[in-house]
């Protein structure tokens, strides 16, 4: 019964087994979900909303497919999700600055919260000063 399911690629075949095991671990979701983060700070100082919105976006499916790939994490990630990333998105489309950094911040506490929950307490995300180059940050609406 431990037959394996094989899907055929263009460059052989492969088992379901080993397409599992070459998905994104956390490490490597997290490297973009905390470039997403600065970006998203950036976005919204400068004004282009939208950028901030999609960067948004971007890091709450990033954090989804986490909580997929690996399940140990999926409570914790829909609940801050739900408590951090909701009210970012809520200042988001106030186009409210001052709500945002708020909102923006507690985010940055809450996952300093769970990285130690999880015995990462050594990785703490942090702000960097200058805001990313390679994105216009002025307002497209
Ligand atoms: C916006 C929120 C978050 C930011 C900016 C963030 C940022 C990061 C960064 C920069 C890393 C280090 C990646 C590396 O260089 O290897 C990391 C690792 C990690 N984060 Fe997050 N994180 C966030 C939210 C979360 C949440 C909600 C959870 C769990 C529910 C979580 C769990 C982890 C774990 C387990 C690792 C270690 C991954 C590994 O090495 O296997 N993070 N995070």
């Amino acid at each position: 019964m431990d037959e394996k399911i094989v899907v055929k690629t263009k460059h052989g075949e492969l088992t379901l087994e080993q397409l599992a095991e070459v998905q994104p671990g956390m490490a490597r979701l997290m490297k973009e979900v905390g470039e997403r983060y600065h970006i998203l700070y950036y976005a919204a100082k400068g004004g282009n909303w939208k950028l901030a919105q999609h960067e948004l976006n971007q890091v709450v499916n990033l954090l989804k497919v986490g909580a997929t790939l690996r399940p140990k994490y999926s409570h914790d990630m829909t609940a801050f999700i739900k408590e951090h990333m909701d009210p970012v998105g809520e200042a988001i489309k106030a186009r409210d600055w001052r709500l945002f950094d708020k909102a923006y911040r507690k985010g940055i506490d809450g996952s300093n919260v769970l990285h130690e929950k999880y015995a990462y307490g050594y990785i703490r995300y942090v702000l960097p000063k200058n805001p990313p180059e390679f994105y216009d940050l002025s307002p497209h609406e």
